[in-house]
């Protein structure tokens, strides 16, 4: 009896990408799941290009899975290959969280969730400017700028090295968006509220740009997407500079919570005890 309970209240979910190894999802959900005594697990699906198709059409013929996580590759064919997306997946034309409903596969992008929850618990307030710098042109750079911009901030200036794909992102968000190359920074970072980094830029010790934060408005927040190191030489200088700075780990761990809820049932909290987590396996992996 317990046993057919259990069977039924089993969920199980998946995080897909190639390679796949590295990925931390599976210990942020594994530690919720044991948190809230949920039965279940969350499992790393190594899955190829060619074979993603494939793997998430099985997705619909009930398998095991409620849904998961999609990373690199994959984030494009999940966005295009859903039964239905959300507003926010159409407009990046890219899906990171899926699950099933009704029989469909449905696809959201929970990153730019993701990068607002974070500075609003690590630096609330930071939404008050006029002024943001986003660097970078990328994926990543694409889930700052909607966010940012669905906060209603007037100003996103996006500079990037190869400025033609800052354009890009310009044509697609909005007016509110400008475009430049990198000789632009000094100039739009005068007074400007908040300075992200969306560029793997100093990333695992691998070459750093050096910035003057000094002319950012005096209460700005700087933070970086790249969260190994934690502190990433960007993140020092601003410090340095006497300026507000948020790590780019909180955003990893809040993009997770809309996903969980949606297969398991419960928004789980990011805490403390998850972040030291996380950190513990950075160090072993370092
Ligand atoms: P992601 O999807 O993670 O954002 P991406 O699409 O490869 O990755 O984008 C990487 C970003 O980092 C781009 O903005 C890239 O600039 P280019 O568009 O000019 O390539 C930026 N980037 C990477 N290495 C860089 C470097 N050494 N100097 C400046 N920008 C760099």
């Amino acid at each position: 009896m317990a046993d057919s309970r259990e069977t039924e209240l089993r969920r199980d979910a998946f995080v897909t990408g190639w390679p796949i190894k590295h990925s931390r999802s599976p210990i942020i959900h594994n530690h919720w799941l044991a948190r809230y005594g949920l039965p279940g697990s969350y499992r790393a699906e190594a899955v190829q290009a060619d074979d993603f198709a494939a793997f998430f059409s099985a997705l619909k013929e009930g398998g095991p899975y409620r849904g998961g996580n999609v990373t690199i590759p994959h984030k494009e064919a999940a966005c295009r290959l859903a039964d239905r997306r959300d507003d926010i997946a159409e407009e990046l034309g890219a899906a990171n969280t899926v699950w099933l409903e009704d029989g469909r596969l449905t696809a959201t992008n929970t990153d730019p969730f993701g990068f607002t929850a974070n500075l609003n618990q690590q630096h609330p307030g930071w939404e008050r400017t006029a002024r943001v710098v986003i660097l970078g042109a990328g994926g990543a750079s694409r889930a700052v700028i909607q966010a940012v911009r669905d906060r209603g901030i007037g100003e996103i200036h996006v500079v990037n090295r190869t400025v033609s794909r800052a354009r890009e992102l310009a044509d697609r968000f909005g007016a509110r968006i400008h475009a430049h190359g990198l000789e632009a920074l000094p100039e739009v970072m005068q007074g400007a509220g908040l300075f992200v980094n969306t560029t793997s830029l100093g990333m695992d010790g691998g070459e750093a740009m050096e910035l003057n934060f000094t002319a950012l408005s005096s209460n700005a927040v700087v933070t970086d997407l790249v969260y190994v190191p934690l502190v990433t030489p960007l993140l020092q200088q601003a410090h340095d500079q006497g300026l507000a700075t948020v790590d780019g780990l909180g955003m990893l761990l809040h993009q997770a919570a809309p996903g969980f809820e949606k297969w398991f049932g419960i928004r789980p909290s990011v805490d403390e005890d998850l972040r030291r987590l996380v950190i513990a396996d950075m160090e072993r992996h370092a």
